[in-house]
């Protein structure tokens, strides 16, 4: 941390502080590198927004993002890739276990992927345009000069369109975000952490800095008598005589995920006896909010740290809701994060406590969810397609269309954030004790290799009784995705200054 304690946000790019949710027109290139010379060239100059506030609010960003192929491509040394986390090395693809833990089989495979599965459908980078309402074309016309469509080869163009505040299935979006502890506001220290607190560690989110363990997850760190360029990358911060390529960088991971909007209405509608209330009930309840954003638990915590009082939407934990009653367990939101915190609901009392650390708590079924603080993720995600609204799309000849979102967030450490997120919470069918269901939203409804369906869906009531919808027809698709870095600003010019290898 700098000295001050005041956070340097110059060399940031803008994203890993704010979503740019203002600027609604946005375009996401994916793009090779056609002339490595010419790149480099473009990339010393481009105007990459950094994350440092102004008076006014900007009217544009740009933002950039490699995977480990667009590094190469530009010259990283393959001594210094290997300081990158295995994940992103291998990529989203990469691996037939990997894409088998994400869910991405099936249907969702890669090799059925419009972009990031086939080798040569990997973009080497992302540029990442926002503008205000109907500005993009003029931003990327400024930016797109002559040079540029030398430099690089546009693979695929992701669809963006803003419908409002909401994803396509119709639920508000962007309420609940993880609060980066910018001031080191918090201890990351076990022992002074129980409940559930939504500041997170800037480590989890930026490279170079300490991290919810209070360590500094691992990246690329380069001798600077071996490699002169990185003279212009900052130090490491726990590593003296070394330059930090990871530093004010971030992974970035995106994800195309087309929705079924009408196939998702009408399946629930059908489920509700055809009462379009119920039929938002009951989708309520897979999302785990109702559409305007209200959460379903009813009754609120004191106090969390990185959530106001006043912000009732987001201001709740499940503690008081422990059967999922109120807010299914298997919900989308209460997989993505149940907020736990370090020590399960209810420990109270000194003895409690101790004997839960030494771990002779006898109530095993609690400790099943892992804290959360280890695994939140930053999300940055744009819809796209057009809106279609529930009681249109409840309707037998609702307009078919290619909708969905291009779900992106920003962490330090892929593994432990995105891919526990994805894997051990949404696409597991063993979550917090319940069997033969996945995420509502995302399972891909496969039956696993020991036989196990995952198409349920249960809704226990304080009644008693538990509704279980069964043969859950699949919602979402990834038609792409991939890994990326995204550097910070010294890190670009280190990308941009690194000399053309010969056989290039
Ligand atoms: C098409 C796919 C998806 C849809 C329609 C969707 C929808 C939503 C909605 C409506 C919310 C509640 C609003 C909010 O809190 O901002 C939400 C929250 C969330 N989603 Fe998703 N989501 C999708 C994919 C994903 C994926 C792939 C992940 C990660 C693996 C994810 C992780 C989260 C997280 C972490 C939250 C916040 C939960 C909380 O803190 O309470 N979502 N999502």
């Amino acid at each position: 941390m700098n000295n001050e304690n005041t956070f340097k946000f110059d060399d940031l790019q803008a994203l890993l502080r704010f979503s740019h949710g203002r600027l609604t027109d946005t375009c996401f290139l994916l793009l090779h590198v056609a002339d490595v010379r010419k790149a480099k060239k473009w990339l010393d100059t481009a105007p990459i927004s950094n994350a440092t506030e102004s008076d006014s609010l900007p009217d544009r960003a740009l933002q950039i993002a490699f995977t480990v192929e667009g590094l190469r491509v530009m010259c990283v040394a393959e001594s210094v890739i290997d300081g990158f986390s295995d994940e992103f090395i291998m990529g989203m693809s990469g691996e037939e276990s990997r894409s088998r833990r994400l869910g991405d089989i099936g249907m969702n495979a890669p090799e059925k992927w419009d972009w990031g599965g086939e080798s040569k459908k990997i973009p080497h980078l992302m540029l990442m345009y926002y503008a205000k309402e109907n500005a993009v074309k003029d931003f990327r016309t400024s930016i797109e000069t002559e040079d540029f469509v030398k430099a690089f080869h546009v693979i695929h163009e992701l669809p963006t369109l803003h419908i409002g505040e909401i994803e396509p299935f119709g639920f508000k979006d962007g309420i609940s975000q993880p609060v980066i502890d910018w001031e080191c506001r918090q201890s990351t220290n076990a022992h002074e952490r129980e409940g559930y607190s939504n500041l997170v560690a800037v480590g989890e989110v930026v490279l170079g800095y300490p991290n919810e363990y209070g360590l500094y997850t691992a990246r690329p760190l380069i001798d600077e008598r071996e490699d002169s360029v990185a003279a212009c990358l900052p130090h490491a911060e726990d590593k003296t005589g070394l330059k930090d390529l990871g530093r004010n960088g971030s992974y970035l991971v995106v994800r195309q995920l087309g929705q079924d909007v009408p196939g998702f209405w009408q399946f629930l509608y059908k489920m509700s006896a055809s009462n379009f209330d119920k039929c938002e009930l009951l989708a309520a309840s897979m999302v785990g909010r109702r559409r305007d954003g209200k959460p379903l638990v009813l009754k609120s915590v004191a106090a969390i740290p990185g959530i106001s009082t006043q912000n009732c939407d987001n201001h709740f934990t499940y503690d008081f809701d422990t059967e999922g009653y109120q807010c299914p367990i298997g919900a989308h939101v209460r997989r993505a994060n149940p907020r736990t915190g370090d020590l399960p609901p209810r420990v109270t009392g000194i003895i409690n406590r101790v004997m839960k650390k030494l771990g002779f708590d006898q109530k095993q079924e609690e400790d099943l969810v892992a804290s959360t603080r280890f695994h939140r993720i930053l999300r940055r995600g744009r819809s796209y397609g057009p809106k279609l609204a529930p009681a249109e799309a409840i309707k037998a000849d609702a307009e078919v269309a290619e909708r969905g979102l291009q779900f992106m967030c920003l962490s330090a450490n892929i593994l432990r954030q995105f891919e526990f997120v994805q894997s051990a919470w949404s696409m597991s069918s063993k979550f917090s004790g319940l069997q033969n269901e996945s995420d509502p939203l995302l399972g891909n409804r496969e039956v696993l290799m020991n036989g196990e369906r995952t198409d349920q869906f249960n809704r226990p009531s304080a009644k008693g009784v538990t509704e279980k919808i069964y043969n859950l027809p699949k919602f979402v698709t990834v038609k792409g995705g991939a890994y990326f870095f995204m550097p910070g600003l010294s890190a670009v010019k280190y990308i941009a200054s690194l000399p053309i290898k010969e056989d290039t």
